[in-house]
């Protein structure tokens, strides 16, 4: 069935059948990239994106369930147009082999929408779904209050 999503303030015409995941649609049909496979599963967060601005598996939403407008990193900013949590992210060189860091992007930037001023244990509370095997967690959560804080100045 043809359904119309809106991805990063673009619609975007998808005729696809309704169960096919929405990290499939983004990747394979969008050519959004940016937005990686991990597990599958819900369990590792690698997949992350933001429906109206809340931090979703993409895995495990299906077309058909897609309630609202979709933002993936490609929307949170360009490599000249740096949202604060991007330039937090590059000035503590968070990435080691980067796979997992844009779902940890886009939960950490729900987070801080939600709460501008999180605590080490409100970034680990949010961040527990978002697994890194680079082991990147202490720079994430520098990355985080460090956002929180250019934020606070902007
Ligand atoms: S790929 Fe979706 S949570 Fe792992
Ligand atoms: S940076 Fe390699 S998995 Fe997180």
């Amino acid at each position: 069935m043809s359904t119309t999503l809106r991805i990063n303030g673009t619609p975007h015409e998808v005729d696809l059948p309704d169960d096919v995941p929405l990290l499939w649609v983004l990747r394979d049909e969008i050519g959004l990239t940016g937005t990686k496979f991990g597990c599958g599963v819900a369990a590792c967060g690698a997949c992350t994106v933001h429906i109206d601005g809340e931090a979703v598996r993409s895995c495990q939403v299906a077309l058909f369930d897609v309630w609202g407008d979709v933002t993936t990193i490609e929307g949170v900013g360009a490599p000249d147009t740096m949202a604060a949590v991007q330039k937090a992210w590059v000035a503590n060189q968070v990435a080691q082999c980067g796979y997992c860091q844009s779902g940890q992007i886009m939960q950490a930037a729900s987070l801080l929408a939600e709460n501008p001023s999180p605590s080490d244990a409100e970034i680990d509370e949010a961040m527990q779904g978002n697994l890194c095997r680079c082991g990147t967690y202490p720079r994430i959560r520098a990355a985080i209050h460090d956002a929180a804080s250019m934020m606070k100045e902007a």
